[in-house]
């Protein structure tokens, strides 16, 4: 999918999920690279970019775009999307563009983007199709780590919520596939 979308189309995305100037930005997942690159420049010399993504040709791919564009603000990542590797409360806008479908530890990269992202900080989640965007969407906010602040088609963007409320161990995600709420359950503020 990501030869045969236009600029202008992947551009939309970052905008909207509030990458500007001196942004420090987490991709996730990012294929050839494309998204990454748009993001590094929007967020210019004083922001940077982690493009992570656990297949070796892509991040050398990206890595030599970069070089080609001379973008000394994004610095790509080898790995799974559950470890980053980056420090605690260190990145403003968490992003995945049809990639969160495919992460086979959804929880676990799901708590590994709330302990990077600040207070307040922005993920958001693209997917490819309505079904993707519709369950990703469940996920992310029945693990109790984000708040939706905006669904648009297979677009959602979410706050990190300041305080952490119990998220649901792995076991109980899988019990619970299909099913889209999870009311009955108690869930104690820490
Ligand atoms: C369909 S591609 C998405 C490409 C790009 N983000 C786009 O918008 O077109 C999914 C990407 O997710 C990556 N991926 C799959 N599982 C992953 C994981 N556990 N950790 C990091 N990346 C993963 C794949 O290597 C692939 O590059």
């Amino acid at each position: 999918m990501e030869l045969i979308r236009p600029p202008w189309w992947r551009e939309k995305w970052p905008e909207r999920s509030g990458v500007r100037d001196g942004s420090e930005v987490l991709e996730e997942g990012f294929g050839f690279g494309t998204s990454p690159l748009i993001a590094a420049r929007m967020a210019g010399p004083q922001g940077q970019v982690y493009a992570l993504d656990l297949s070796p040709a892509g991040v050398i791919a990206l890595w030599l775009r970069a070089k080609l564009y001379r973008l000394k603000n994004l610095r790509v990542i080898l790995g799974d999307a559950k470890h980053t590797g980056l420090p605690d409360s260190s990145v403003d806008v968490g992003f995945i563009a049809d990639a969160f479908h495919e992460f086979p530890d959804k929880p676990g990269t799901l708590r590994e983007l709330h302990r990077v992202l600040r207070a307040g900080a922005t993920l958001a989640v693209l997917e490819d199709t309505a079904g993707g965007a519709k369950k990703a969407a469940a996920l992310v906010q029945e693990s109790g780590l984000f708040a939706l602040e905006q669904r648009d088609g297979n677009y959602a963007r979410f706050r990190k919520e300041a305080s952490v409320i119990d998220p649901l161990p792995e076991h109980h995600w899988v019990a619970q596939a299909g099913r889209s709420s999870r009311s009955t359950r108690t869930r104690t503020p820490v």
